[in-house]
């Protein structure tokens, strides 16, 4: 079997796929003035083919996990396809997808039969009034009836992405806790990033999760071990929780030694990291078939050039103004 492995030994059996840049929330940290279209071809996103094409490569590559993101994944109107398409490659057998939820309660049903295997559901607040004040979107009941949808379409287990933010969520742990106590959720929290947008909500609102960690050990979490393909989540479970928590520390040291994840942009650019060098341009190879060996080599080419660890702890954001272009 081929696989992806970068100077640093680093397997890749992960890709994040972007399907569309467009959202249709603002979430304070991301895209706090909305979506606006940028670049002069910013609706020609991958099409059902590319995606096909693309993930076909990266199955000969080893690919075993592909998350679908965005922008919304789902506002993408052919979104079943290319759940459909994307599993088509048989060494794929874990599909996820991050969402806001929003589409979530009409259509989960519909993207579990099309082959998706695993969910993410952004939820910053478990108060409507501020979750609507987080995201410029007064759907956080549709959103909680998503997640009940997803159970009752046969997921045993959904994962929540809290951003955690000072004097925002951090101080709500307990409402947090009691929330997953008897819901099969595994509840994320994620370190606020810097981005070249939000460095002034950055300064403000950036809280380590070493402050939750500190309050989970005395409470009887217990650190699990971590997954040959899982995300860089610190996992903690409780013999009386039916959910769990995750903590994702992007500025813990070591933070980027387990990096198991390549991006590929909704414009088909190959990202070696969140905060890196520009892209490494895939689509001109992706127009027929017959690229598919050139498309390899140019993947695991570009994975030489994977740098050790990214510079966010010099305050360098590399050309990442927000995330809602590569998903987070
Ligand atoms: N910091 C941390 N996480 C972010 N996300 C987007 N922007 C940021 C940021 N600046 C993540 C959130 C959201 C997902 C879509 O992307 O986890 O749930
Ligand atoms: Fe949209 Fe996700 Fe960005 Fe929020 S974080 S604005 S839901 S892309």
């Amino acid at each position: 079997m081929p696989q992806l492995i970068d100077a640093f030994a680093r397997k890749f059996y992960y890709l994040r796929l972007s399907v569309t840049d467009v959202c249709n929330f603002r979430c304070t940290y991301c895209l706090p003035n909305g979506y606006r279209p940028h670049g002069s071809n910013n609706n020609s996103f991958l099409s059902l083919d590319e995606i096909w094409r693309l993930t076909h490569a990266f199955a000969d590559l080893g690919t075993e996990k592909v998350r679908l993101t965005g922008g919304e994944p789902s506002l993408r109107r052919d979104f079943c396809d290319i759940i459909a398409a994307v599993r088509s490659h048989t060494q794929i057998s874990t599909l996820a997808v991050t969402t806001n939820g929003y589409r979530l309660e009409r259509d989960i049903a519909s993207w579990r039969e099309a082959g998706l295997t695993a969910l993410n559901v952004s939820v910053d607040s478990l108060d409507s009034r501020q979750f609507k004040l987080i995201t410029g979107q007064d759907k956080f009941r549709q959103v909680m009836a998503g997640i009940d949808a997803a159970f009752a379409a046969g997921f045993s287990q959904v994962k929540v992405n809290t951003v955690l933010m000072r004097n925002i969520n951090d101080i709500h742990l307990d409402g947090f806790l009691a929330w997953i106590k008897t819901r099969p959720i595994q509840l994320r929290f994620i370190e606020l990033m810097e981005t070249g947008d939000g460095g002034e909500l950055f300064r403000s609102r950036h809280v380590s999760g070493e402050v939750l960690r500190r309050q989970l050990i005395p409470m009887g979490w217990q650190l699990q071990p971590r997954g040959r393909t899982d995300g860089p989540a610190q996992v903690f479970r409780h013999p009386d929780y039916q959910g769990e928590i995750g903590l994702i520390m992007p500025y813990a040291k070591d933070f980027c030694a387990g990096c198991n994840r390549l991006r590929v942009s909704a414009m088909g650019d190959l990202h070696l990291c969140l905060f890196g060098e520009d892209g490494i341009p895939l689509r001109d190879l992706l127009a027929d078939d017959d690229g598919l060996e050139q498309l390899k080599a140019r993947i695991s080419g570009g994975l030489q050039l994977k740098k050790q660890t990214h510079f966010l702890h010099q305050g360098n954001t590399g050309a990442t103004p927000n995330l809602s272009f590569i998903g987070g």
